[in-house]
C-alpha cells in the first residue's frame, strides 16, 4: 500500500465540536495520505472522538473499542494491512492512560487540545503502541492545522461548522467540560474571518458558529481591542457568499446587549437560539452553580423577543438533579410553559466523577428520573408541534442542503431551524429558496417551491 491511499475513519460522539474537531482531524491526517471513508472495516486508522458529558455516552467507547479489536484481530489473521486505533475527545482527555488500561488495542489516546499533533504521535506509536498526550499545549492547535481542503468542504454542502470560542469557566457542578476543554478560550477574529472566506469560496452559503459558551467570545480584532461575538458576527456576515449565520452554546449569562442588538439588526443571523436554561428552580439552579435564577432567565427571553419576536427558542433541560423534589421538577415545567420552546434536548441528571454534584448526598432514583423526564419530554414535544403546526401555510425561507428523503425532492433548514423538504431539482442544492408550507410531519414540514427570484440567491448578502 502506497502512503497516498491509507484511509481514515472518524467516529464522533456528543457535541457539534466534535464533529468540527472530526473534520479538522481529517484535515491534520491529509497530508500523511490519509482520505476519508465512512467504513471502519476498510479503514488503516480509526479515530474514536469520544464525549464524557454522561455515563451512556462514555461507556459507549469502550463497546466500540471491543469491536474494533475484533476487527484488527481478524485483519491480522487475513494478513491484512495494519489497523491504527486513536481515542480522542473528551474521554480521552478524562480518562487518559486509563483507557490503555481498560482497553487493549489503542495506539493513540490524543486531548482536544492537541490533535494537531496526530501524525507524529501516530508515527511515534508506530515504534511503541499507548501514546497518551492529554496536554493543553502552549501553541494554538488552529494555528498548525492545515486548511481543509476544498474538494472536502464543498463535498460537505453548503453548511458548515466553525468553532471560534472552546472550553468553559463556569463550573456548573454536573458538568465535565471545564475539565475537559480546559478554560475559555476565543480564537482570533481574522482567523475566523479567513477560516470562514475559505469555507465561502467551496460554495458554503451558512455557517455556525461553535464554543461551549460561544457568547462569551472576545477575540482579539484586527484593531487590537476585544470583539464580542454580536461585533465578530456582523464582520462575518459581510462576506460574499455568506448569507446564514448561527451560533450555539450560548450561556444566559453572556447574552450581551451587542449580541441580542445583532438579532434585531443583523437579517444574516437566523432567529433561532439555543439557550439552555437546565432548571427552573432556583434552589437547584443554585445547587448547580448556574449563575442565573428562573425570573432572571424569563426576563432574558424577554428581551430577547422583544429585539427578534419570531425567534425561535431551544434549551437544555436536566430532571433529578440531586435534591430535586417533585416541587422543583414542577417548577421546571412552569418555567417552560411560560417561554414556549420550538425544541429542546432533556437528560437524566448523570453523575460524572470528578464533578461537586456527584458527591452530593440525595441522589434521586432512576425511576423517578425516568418519569419526570418523560413527563417534561411530554410538555417539549407538544410546545414543538405546537411551534411547527403555526408554519402551515406560511412562506419561509431554506436553504437547501441535501438530497430530501423521497426521489425529487430536496432537503434544507427553516430559519428556525427545522428540516423542509420539497420537490426541486438537484442543481438547486446551495440555493435559498421561499417554500410555502403545506404539511407538517413529525419531523419536518413540507412545501413547494415559491417562483424563483433573482434575489433569492442573494438573500441576505446585502
Ligand atoms: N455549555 C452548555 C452545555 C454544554 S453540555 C451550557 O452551558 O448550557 C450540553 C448539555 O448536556 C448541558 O446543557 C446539560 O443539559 C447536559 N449535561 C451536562 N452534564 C450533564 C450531566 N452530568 N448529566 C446530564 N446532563 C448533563
Ligand atoms: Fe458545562 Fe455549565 Fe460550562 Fe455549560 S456552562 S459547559 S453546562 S460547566
Ligand atoms: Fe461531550 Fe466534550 Fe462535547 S463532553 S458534549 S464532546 S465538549
Amino acid at each position: 500500500m502506497t502512503a497516498q491511499n491509507r484511509k481514515l475513519f472518524v467516529r464522533s460522539y456528543g457535541c457539534q465540536m466534535n464533529v468540527y474537531d472530526a473534520q479538522r482531524m481529517a484535515d491534520a491526517m491529509s497530508p500523511e495520505g490519509f482520505v476519508e471513508t465512512d467504513r471502519p472495516d476498510d479503514a488503516d486508522l480509526v479515530i474514536l472522538n469520544t464525549c464524557h458529558i454522561r455515563e451512556k455516552a462514555a461507556e459507549k467507547v469502550y463497546s466500540e473499542l471491543g469491536r474494533l479489536r475484533a476487527l484488527r484481530a481478524e485483519r491480522a489473521e487475513q494478513g491484512g494491512g495494519e489497523l491504527m486505533v486513536a481515542v480522542a475527545g473528551c474521554v480521552a482527555q478524562a480518562e487518559g492512560a486509563e483507557i490503555l488500561r481498560r482497553a487493549a488495542g489503542v495506539d493513540v489516546v490524543v486531548g482536544p487540545q492537541s490533535y494537531h499533533r496526530l501524525p507524529a504521535l501516530l508515527a511515534e506509536a508506530r515504534q511503541r503502541p499507548g501514546v497518551v498526550d492529554t496536554e493543553f499545549p502552549a501553541e494554538d492547535k488552529f494555528t498548525q492545522l492545515p486548511a481543509s481542503d476544498l474538494r472536502r468542504v464543498r463535498a460537505r454542502g453548503p453548511t458548515a461548522f466553525v468553532t471560534v470560542q472552546e472550553g468553559c469557566d463556569k463550573f456548573c457542578t454536573f458538568c465535565v467540560v471545564p475539565y475537559t476543554r480546559g478554560a475559555e478560550v476565543s480564537r482570533p477574529v481574522a482567523q475566523v474571518v479567513a477560516e470562514v472566506a475559505r469555507l465561502a469560496e467551496a460554495g458554503v452559503r451558512e455557517v455556525t458558529l461553535l464554543g461551549q459558551n460561544v457568547n462569551a467570545y472576545d477575540g482579539p480584532g484586527p484593531d487590537g481591542k476585544v470583539w464580542d461575538l454580536g461585533r465578530l458576527l456582523f464582520r462575518l456576515a459581510e462576506i460574499p457568499g455568506i448569507a446564514r449565520l448561527r451560533y450555539t452554546t450560548s450561556h444566559p449569562r453572556d447574552m450581551g446587549d451587542a449580541l441580542i442588538a445583532a438579532h434585531r439588526d443583523l437579517p444574516a443571523l437566523m432567529p433561532y437560539l439555543h439557550l439552555p436554561v437546565q432548571a427552573g428552580s432556583d434552589r437547584i439552579l443554585q445547587a448547580m452553580n448556574r449563575s442565573h435564577r428562573s425570573a432572571d432567565y424569563l426576563r432574558l427571553v424577554e428581551t430577547i423577543r422583544a429585539a427578534r419576536p419570531d425567534i425561535a427558542l431551544s434549551g437544555d433541560f436536566i430532571v433529578g438533579f440531586p435534591g430535586e423534589t417533585e416541587a422543583d421538577f414542577r417548577e421546571t415545567l412552569r418555567l417552560i410553559d411560560e417561554v414556549g420552546y420550538a425544541s429542546a434536548f432533556s437528560f437524566k441528571y448523570s453523575a460524572r466523577p470528578g464533578t461537586p454534584a456527584a458527591d452530593l448526598g440525595d441522589q434521586i432514583a432512576e425511576s423517578e428520573k425516568v418519569d419526570r423526564l418523560a413527563r417534561l419530554q411530554d410538555l417539549l414535544e407538544q410546545q414543538r408541534q405546537a411551534f411547527n403546526a403555526a408554519c402551515r401555510g406560511r412562506s419561509l425561507s431554506v436553504l437547501f442542503d441535501r438530497q430530501g428523503r423521497q426521489p425529487g425532492q430536496l432537503g434544507g433548514r427553516s430559519p428556525y431551524l427545522q428540516a423542509v423538504h420539497a420537490d426541486a431539482p438537484h442543481h438547486r442544492i446551495g440555493d435559498i429558496v421561499t417554500i410555502n408550507i403545506t404539511a407538517v410531519g413529525p419531523n419536518s414540514l413540507t412545501g413547494t417551491l415559491e417562483p424563483f427570484h433573482a434575489t433569492d440567491r442573494l438573500e441576505a448578502i446585502a
